[in-house]
């Protein structure tokens, strides 16, 4: 017996090695999502589960069946773009996010409640709606942001929610009736976004098999071997039988092997070209960027608690290129009341008795090479702060919250719609666009958001 456990370790070995290799490669897939704070919601990593939405949205135009499913699936195709530009970043359909999970939402709640929810929830919560009110509460007073969406919009973006039930459906659940799910929990489920549940079946699947491979190799090395004993205490085996059985693999043979050594190799050069056109790619990619700040200034304390409006300090938001960070003086427009005698405060006044600006650290940074403006975002786009710089309101130190990375505007210009409701100037325009393409939502890129010399000049 001993001999035949000696014999195969080369076998354990390379069962060992493929081992590790799979599981290896699984759990780094898993960690880069964890290690980019929800991003994958947000649909902006290139090549994520959101490659298939534009797939979803050539559909309709592709089966444009004449009846009453082209609708349908137009409508779902607009919901789902609808819900990656507006709501992603705090709800998903199957687990909790920021927000409860939304599958369920049409049994919970009425259309007729979600409409004016969905537009303006702080109204719904102050009118004392008594589910309004207790949701509120149970988030822990997080509000929603209002939208500027039509009637017809969020009947689609809903669609699009009901389309998703059940698909990927997670061990959270959305769970009917009230939610019930604990809102503590967030932080967690928030990571692994919408592919979570899916994934971690894979990765036990997987690793489930490397465990009855690694049985099925050891049994049968097992097994050759007694054989091969039972076959040596047999007298009658000629010359040539014995040879046979006595026959061993020969491992200088493979190691000096011009084809192996070639073959290693090629392997050889390939992973580490691989591995430096990955750490390439990662140069200047700032996400998750958190500098200390020379006053330790609370944007969940001023924007979240208080509910400071963004723009009454960032005043330029709505209007320029830039949104600007406020001066001193804005600070002191409360300051120079409240808290005064606070140490931090104190900062401010030093800088302005010293007639020096406060130097803040510079979180977010485009190269000077891209073009990016606010108002043409905020103000025309009506795209919620939020989109882009995440749950800002509860953030007690600012972090760059999206990879500001090229594949990141341009999948939303791709997916999101344009804003054209009562824009005249685009009414001809939409016009033709929807004849050409059979229903197929009028995006930032059919409008040429995706053509270089929008960003780069
Ligand atoms: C910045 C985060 C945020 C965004 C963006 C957001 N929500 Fe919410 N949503 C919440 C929170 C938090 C709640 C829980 C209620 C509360 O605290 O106000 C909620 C509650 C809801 C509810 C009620 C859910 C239930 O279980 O009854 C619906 C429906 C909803 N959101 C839909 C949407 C839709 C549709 C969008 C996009 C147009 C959206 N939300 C965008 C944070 C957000
Ligand atoms: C009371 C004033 C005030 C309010 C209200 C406020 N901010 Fe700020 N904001 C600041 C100051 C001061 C800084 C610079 C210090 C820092 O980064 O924390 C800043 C920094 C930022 C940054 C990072 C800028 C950079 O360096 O790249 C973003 C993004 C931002 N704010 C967004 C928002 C959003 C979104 C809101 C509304 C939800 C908001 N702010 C509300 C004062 C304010
Ligand atoms: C619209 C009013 C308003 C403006 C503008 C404002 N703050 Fe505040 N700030 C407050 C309130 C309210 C508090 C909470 C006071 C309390 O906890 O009693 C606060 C608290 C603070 C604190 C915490 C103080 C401590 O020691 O607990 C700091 C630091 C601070 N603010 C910095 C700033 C800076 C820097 C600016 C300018 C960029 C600014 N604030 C602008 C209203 C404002
Ligand atoms: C479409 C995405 C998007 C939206 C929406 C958006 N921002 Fe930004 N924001 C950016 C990008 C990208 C930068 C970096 C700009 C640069 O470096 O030139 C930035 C930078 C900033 C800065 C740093 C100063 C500057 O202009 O570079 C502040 C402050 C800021 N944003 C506040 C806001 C506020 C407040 C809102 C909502 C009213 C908002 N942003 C909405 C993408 C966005
Ligand atoms: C969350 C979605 C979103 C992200 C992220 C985003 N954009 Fe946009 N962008 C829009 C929308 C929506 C419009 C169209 C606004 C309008 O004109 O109605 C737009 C328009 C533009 C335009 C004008 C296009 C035209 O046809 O005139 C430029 C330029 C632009 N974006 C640059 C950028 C850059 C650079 C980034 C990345 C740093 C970026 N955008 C990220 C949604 C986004
Ligand atoms: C919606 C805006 C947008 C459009 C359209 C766009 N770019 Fe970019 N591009 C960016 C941004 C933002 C960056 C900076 C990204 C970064 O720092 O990682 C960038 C970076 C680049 C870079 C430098 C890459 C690097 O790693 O420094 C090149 C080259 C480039 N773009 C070429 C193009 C070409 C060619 C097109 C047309 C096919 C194009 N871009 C269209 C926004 C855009």
């Amino acid at each position: 017996m001993n001999s035949i456990r000696f014999r195969s370790i080369p076998h354990l070995f390379l069962a060992l090695f493929l081992t590790f290799a799979a599981v290896n490669n699984s759990s780094a897939q898993g960690g880069e999502v964890g290690a980019a704070p929800a991003v994958s919601k947000d649909g902006v990593t290139p090549g994520s589960a959101d490659a298939g939405s534009p797939a979803a949205a050539a559909a309709p135009a592709a089966g444009a069946t004449p009846g009453a499913g082209g609708g349908d699936a137009a409508a779902i195709a607009a919901g789902d773009a609808l819900f990656k530009g507006n709501c992603a970043q705090c709800h998903a359909v199957n687990d909790v996010v920021v927000g409860p999970a939304l599958a369920g939402i049409t049994k919970r709640r009425p259309i007729s409640w979600l409409i004016p929810w969905i537009k303006n929830s702080s109204k719904v919560v102050a009118s004392g709606d008594d589910y309004a009110v207790k949701l509120f509460n149970q988030y822990q007073k997080q509000q929603m942001p209002s939208f500027q969406l039509s009637d017809q919009e969020i009947t689609s973006i809903i669609a699009w929610v009901t389309s998703q039930e059940g698909s990927g459906a997670s061990a959270t659940g959305g769970g009917a009736g009230t939610n019930k799910d604990n809102p503590a929990a967030d932080t967690k489920l928030g990571e692994g976004g919408e592919g979570a549940g899916a994934g971690q079946y894979a990765d036990i699947l997987l690793i489930v098999l490397v465990v009855v491979l690694i049985v099925l190799v050891v049994t049968l090395v097992i097994i050759a071997n007694i054989m091969k004993d039972v076959l040596r205490g047999r007298k009658d085996l000629d010359g040539r039988d014995v040879e046979i059985l006595e026959q061993r693999f020969d491992w200088s043979k493979l190691y000096k092997s011009s084809a192996i050594r070639i073959g290693a190799g090629v392997v050889f050069t390939l992973v580490l070209l691989y591995e430096s056109v990955q750490g390439a790619m990662g140069i200047g990619l700032m996400q998750g960027y958190q500098p200390t700040q020379p006053i330790a200034f609370s944007h969940k304390l001023h924007a979240g608690e208080h509910q400071i409006n963004c723009a009454y300090c960032h005043t330029s938001v709505y209007k320029s290129k830039s949104a600007n960070i406020p001066s001193a003086n804005i600070c002191m427009n409360c300051h120079s009341q409240i808290k005064t005698e606070s140490q931090e405060i104190k900062k401010i006044y030093r800088a302005i008795e010293r007639k020096q600006p406060i130097q803040w650290v510079r979180v977010h940074n485009l190269p000077d090479l891209a073009y990016f403006n606010h108002s043409q975002h905020t103000q025309v786009g009506g795209i919620q702060c939020q989109t882009c710089h995440g749950p800002i309101q509860n953030m007690q130190v600012v972090y760059q919250y999206s990879p500001l990375t090229m594949g990141w505007c341009i999948n939303c210009h791709r997916e999101t719609p344009l804003n054209t409701k009562g824009n005249a100037y685009y009414n001809n325009l939409v016009k033709l666009h929807d004849q050409a393409n059979g229903g197929a939502p009028f995006t930032v890129s059919s409008n040429g958001g995706t053509e270089c010399s929008k960003c780069h000049y």
